[in-house]
């Protein structure tokens, strides 16, 4: 049924960081988590902080190293794929967008330069046609009048202008995926609605894939197709956007939707949460990761994380109690 191309496929990714120098005392950031992100398609990625959000996307765009588990890009390993294309390609195809525009451009450059570098260095333009695509793109996010904005320097823009800036830089090397982690979480609620549209676009006109990191629920069924959601480094639950938002079914996922104010979805205002610790992950850890929070945990609970369970079509939970 599913006939999109799958771009980035992960199984079974692990991350374990030291705690302080010890080579022994590790934390498991991420802990046994697999999806794929399929051409012209988002995933989105929810979690409270600390779930391991940034850390799965720090890991395509390889600033880390995975402990364990595969990526796949285009069918190859990760690091066959970059063998056999180089660091260079891969980067041009796996973009990130990130939380903090102003962090992400540098105060010293233009938005010209921002946008004319990734061109040059990429070959996506030469010296003669590079002013004309850096037009070309900051009308696409629309950035106009462009000369006058090209001319512009960050301090000068708004933060959801600049977020735009950002995004034509992504796009102007021809990404296929784009990481977006919490791309409009530091921008004011009114300007925040343009730029999901202009994500959707680019992802329906250009058929870029998106990985979509949120704490909102919300903004993750306005825009993504599909959505996981994640709890101290485990992928609790995930399948279509709207069955996850709609009827979930891990007690953590039901927790998290009942913090949205939205009609029409039913069995939620009514959750209670035990005051437990998030628990600190350690390769040694068995159990849900939930357990000590969960009003439903049961002894089996603390033992071992169960396998997913398919609780719709398309629509997996992993949960003693299902
Ligand atoms: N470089 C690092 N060294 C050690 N620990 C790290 C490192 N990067 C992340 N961590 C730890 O890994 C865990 C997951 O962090 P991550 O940044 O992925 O969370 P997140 O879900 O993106 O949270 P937020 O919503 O706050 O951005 C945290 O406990 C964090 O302290
Ligand atoms: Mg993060």
């Amino acid at each position: 049924m599913e006939s999109k191309e799958t771009l980035l496929e992960i199984k079974n990714l692990v991350m374990d960081f030291r705690i302080g120098h010890s080579k022994s005392n590790l934390m498991r950031a991420v802990n046994d988590v697999s999806f794929e992100l399929k051409k012209g398609e988002a995933l989105a990625i929810v979690g409270e902080s600390g779930s391991g959000k940034s850390t799965g996307a720090r890991i395509l765009t390889r600033i880390y190293e995975n402990t364990g588990g595969s990526v796949t890009f285009k069918g190859k390993p990760l690091a066959e794929y970059i063998r056999e294309n180089g660091e260079l390609e891969y980067a041009r195809q796996v973009q990130m967008i990130f939380q903090d525009p102003f962090g992400s451009l540098n105060p010293v450059h233009n938005i010209y330069h921002h946008i004319a570098r990734p061109l040059l260095i990429h070959k996506r333009a030469n010296k003669q046609n590079v002013a004309d695509k850096v037009y070309e793109l900051l009308e696409l996010v629309g950035l106009s009048p462009v000369v006058e904005t090209a001319e512009k320097f960050p301090h000068e823009l708004s933060g959801g202008q600049r977020q735009r800036v950002a995004i034509a830089r992504a796009i102007a090397v021809d990404p296929e995926v784009i990481l977006a982690d919490e791309p409009i979480s530091m921008l004011d609620v009114s300007v925040r609605l343009g730029i999901l549209n202009l994500m959707a676009d680019l992802k329906e006109q250009h058929g870029i894939a998106f990985m979509y990191i949120t704490h909102d629920i919300a903004t993750a069924r306005y825009f993504a197709e599909k959505t996981a959601v994640m709890y101290v480094g485990h992928m609790v639950e995930w399948g279509d956007s709207d069955s996850v938002t709609q009827t979930p079914q891990h007690p953590y996922s039901k927790l998290l939707l009942s913090a949205v104010p939205e009609v029409g979805r039913a069995g939620r205002r009514d959750l209670s949460v035990k005051k437990g610790e998030i628990p600190l992950w350690k390769p040694s850890s068995v159990g849900c990761p939930f357990a000590s929070r969960c009003p439903i945990a049961t002894e089996a609970c603390t033992q071992s994380m169960p396998e997913a369970t398919e609780v719709k079509p398309g629509h997996y939970a992993r949960c003693h109690h299902l």
